[in-house]
């Protein structure tokens, strides 16, 4: 029998891919323009490519909206507004579907929050980072402590639901110190926390200094430790991980990014944004230009930005089910990767996992990754994929 998560939803990701300034640890698709941002042209060519997927997937309710980034919290309140009607005309709705959108907690941003409420926004996820002003000057970011705090209490006092993103495994950072901001993080009467491990990406202002012996980060058995802290405070105090690096109260998980990691279905709007469309071809792999002028140029000729679309091989969608679903605390239904794969997991390999404790099966047969194996997660999946 398939579980009934098989039924994950349709989400509508929109990526705004501008910030005011380059963090130094981030690769994301976010640039710096100095010039304005022309916003109805963005709203026009966004609804072109909402017109464009609708006709791909025809019609479907939509379950969760996500504008991510880059910064969404730069685009005035009527153009999110306008984008969510575009959303609305070209497929229905869910009442009461989850509609989040990412804001950097500055006094300027947190001015437009009750705007994005008035437009439908209902979750705010704001990029906290860290909680001292000498981590968040570090980690390059334009907002004090204080200025992110007064913007988590607006989105508090505005939204029904919000989350904020902390960076640990920050330079010199201790399991102790980190212990200590986590609990005052969770003081904030949070619902979600997304705790994110300083990850050094290619081509980022951190791995030049990185090479050059100019950071450091902590090592992988301090890395350990914060992770280790990481789950038994936010466990204590109410927060369990229902995903790798995503903590929630019980009933207020990300619906939109369950969509993901239980492998449902989502069109991916905007510069670079990725899409996994049910067609009557099959699952369809979508991929958008990434440069932002480029995006617009291409939607404005083609009606779509569109540079690669692939209908997945039932091998390819049995290795993305388990990838993403792993990553879930609630884990996988054995019985739906066999009918996404066209094959069952290698029995082999998977009671090896079992014997060596990094995997459970549960009476129903559901796999889930034990908490000897979260840590080393990429291995493991990698040797069920094989
Ligand atoms: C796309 S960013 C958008 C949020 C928003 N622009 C901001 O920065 O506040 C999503 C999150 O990814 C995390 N992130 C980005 N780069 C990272 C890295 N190299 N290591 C760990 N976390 C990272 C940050 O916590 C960030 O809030
Ligand atoms: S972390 Fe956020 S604000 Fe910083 S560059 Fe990346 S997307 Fe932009």
């Amino acid at each position: 029998m398939t579980h009934p998560t098989a039924d994950a939803g349709f989400g509508v990701y929109l990526h705004w891919p501008f910030c005011a300034s380059k963090c130094p640890y981030c690769d994301f698709n976010s640039h710096v323009r100095h010039a304005q941002v022309d916003e109805p042209r963005f709203i026009a060519a966004f609804e072109r490519e909402i017109a464009h997927n609708a006709a791909l997937t025809g019609p479907r309710e939509v379950t969760s909206i996500f504008f991510g980034g880059g910064t969404p919290s730069l685009m005035r309140p009527a153009t999110v507004g306008a984008i969510l009607d575009a959303v609305a005309k070209h497929w229905s709705v869910a009442p009461g579907a989850e509609i989040s959108l990412e804001a950097n907690p500055t006094s300027v941003e947190a001015e437009r929050f009750r705007g994005y409420r008035d437009a439908g926004v209902n979750r705010v996820s704001l990029g906290v980072q860290a909680l001292n002003d000498r981590d968040l000057r570090r980690l390059g970011r334009m907002h004090t402590a204080a200025e992110a705090l007064a913007a988590v209490r607006i989105a508090a006092d505005t939204f029904e639901r919000y989350s904020y993103d902390l960076i640990y495994a920050r330079p010199h950072q201790t399991p102790a110190e980190w212990a200590a901001e986590l609990e005052e993080a969770i003081g904030y009467a949070v619902e979600h926390l997304s705790l994110y491990q300083l990850t050094i990406e290619p081509g980022t202002w951190f791995e030049r200094l990185f090479t050059a012996g100019k950071l450091t980060v902590p090592d992988s058995e301090t890395g350990r430790a914060l992770y280790d802290v990481t789950q038994e405070v936010c466990a204590r105090r109410g927060l369990p991980a229902y995903e790798i690096s995503n903590h929630a109260r019980p009933g207020a998980e990300c619906r939109h990014n369950l969509v993901y990691w239980r492998y449902g279905e989502y069109a991916g709007i905007g510069p670079g944004a990725h899409g996994r469309l049910v067609t009557d071809k099959g699952r369809v792999a979508t991929a958008t230009i990434r440069g932002p002028e480029e995006w617009l140029s291409a939607v404005e000729r083609d009606g779509h930005g569109v540079e690669s679309r692939e209908t997945l091989s039932e091998e390819a969608q049995g290795d993305e089910f388990l990838l993403m679903g792993l990553r879930l605390v609630e884990g996988i239904d054995p019985a739906r990767f066999a009918a996404l794969a066209g094959r069952p997991l290698d029995a082999g390999r998977l009671d090896a996992l079992i014997a060596d404790g990094l995997i459970t099966r549960d009476a129903a047969g559901r796999l889930r990754v034990s908490e000897a194996g979260f840590p080393v997660l990429d291995a493991l999946v990698a040797d069920l994929a094989a």
